[in-house]
């Protein structure tokens, strides 16, 4: 199986076009300690033709145009090596690069039923889609295994299995935030060609069993990296909220991610999703040194990992 970050910052990208902090002053002057990142996606596939995106970013069509192998397939006029397209939530930072891809060709939608609802309903883009392309919307059960099928119906040799990551509500969604079961989800992906495994999963408000169970047997973890400290929000004055009130846990502390990840032997273990106010953006940090040493990266637009276990 072939994985591809496409973008690794969170939602607002780094520059963010209204932040003058640090990283994003460094990023956009250039300065190669802190590199420019694109919103949170990324692509999958088992056969390096079909490519399924986990999260649809605002910057979808940099991204595609930045790798060859995302390009329109060579022998037609118009078409796309994109099978699909996988929702972990409903946020604008994953959901509206779906409003980019509306120039034809039929491929489909996969979500959880309430997100597909808030898709509908508050943010509708699952509406507005469907007056320009094909995009049939599959929902996707929890904790059950499920084969993903290319656009024409056969097999796409990768078998995904969504589970809960806790209630967690977009803002835009007026409602009660225990209506939200099944509205943030991780996703594991296991290839019936090599049998890899991948767990992705840009934003964990704690490390439940299902992620930890999930996490243990994943050949590569993408998981994530928003926030460096559960203050850091507060601190850099983008929010009241701590990072875990905003449904975020914090990478550092001894309760954070990174003391978890660096227990655990995943071959390859990739921080995603990451704010623009993360220190662990700068190389050449003390934080960026910290969580190199305990074996865990800090994702980059652009990264590939292969996963082969046979
Ligand atoms: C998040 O990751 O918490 C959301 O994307 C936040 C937002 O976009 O407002
Ligand atoms: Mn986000
Ligand atoms: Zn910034």
């Amino acid at each position: 199986m072939r994985i591809r970050i496409l973008g690794s910052a969170a939602g607002g990208g780094l520059p963010q076009w209204n932040c003058r902090c640090d990283n994003c002053e460094a990023a956009r002057s250039g300065d190669s300690d802190v590199r420019p990142r694109t919103q949170s996606s990324v692509a999958v596939s088992s056969d390096g033709a079909a490519w399924f995106l986990l999260n649809v970013s605002a910057d979808v069509r940099a991204q595609l145009a930045a790798c060859s192998e995302l390009w329109p397939p060579a022998g037609n006029l118009r078409g796309t090596c994109i099978a699909g397209c996988i929702l972990t939530d409903a946020e604008i930072d994953h959901t509206s690069g779906l409003l980019q891809l509306r120039e034809g060709c039929r491929f489909g939608i996969f979500s959880t039923p309430v997100v597909r609802r808030w898709l509908t309903q508050y943010l509708p883009i699952g509406p507005i889609l469907a007056s320009f392309a094909d995009r049939p919307w599959t929902d996707l059960p929890l904790d059950e295994s499920f084969e993903l099928p290319l656009p024409g119906g056969a097999l796409s040799g990768l078998r995904l299995r969504a589970f809960d990551l806790g209630l967690d509500t977009p803002r835009f969604v007026p409602e009660n935030v225990a209506e939200g079961v099944g509205g943030r989800i991780g996703l594991e992906i296991e290839s019936a060609v090599d049998g890899g495994k991948l767990v992705y999963a840009p934003g964990v408000s704690e490390i439940n069993e299902r992620l930890r169970t999930a996490a243990e047997r994943a050949n590569c973890l993408l998981i994530d990296g928003t926030f460096w400290s559960d203050d850091e929000p507060q601190r850099m004055g983008i929010s009241k909220s701590t990072a875990r009130e905003m449904g975020h846990i914090p990478v550092s502390g001894c309760d954070g991610s990174l003391a978890w990840l660096s227990g655990l032997s995943v071959p390859h273990r990739v921080y995603v999703h990451i704010n623009n106010t993360n220190p662990m953006l700068r190389s050449s940090g003390p934080e960026q040194q910290q969580v190199d040493g305990s074996g865990v990266r800090v994702g980059r637009d652009g990264d590939e990992f292969e996963t082969c276990v046979r």
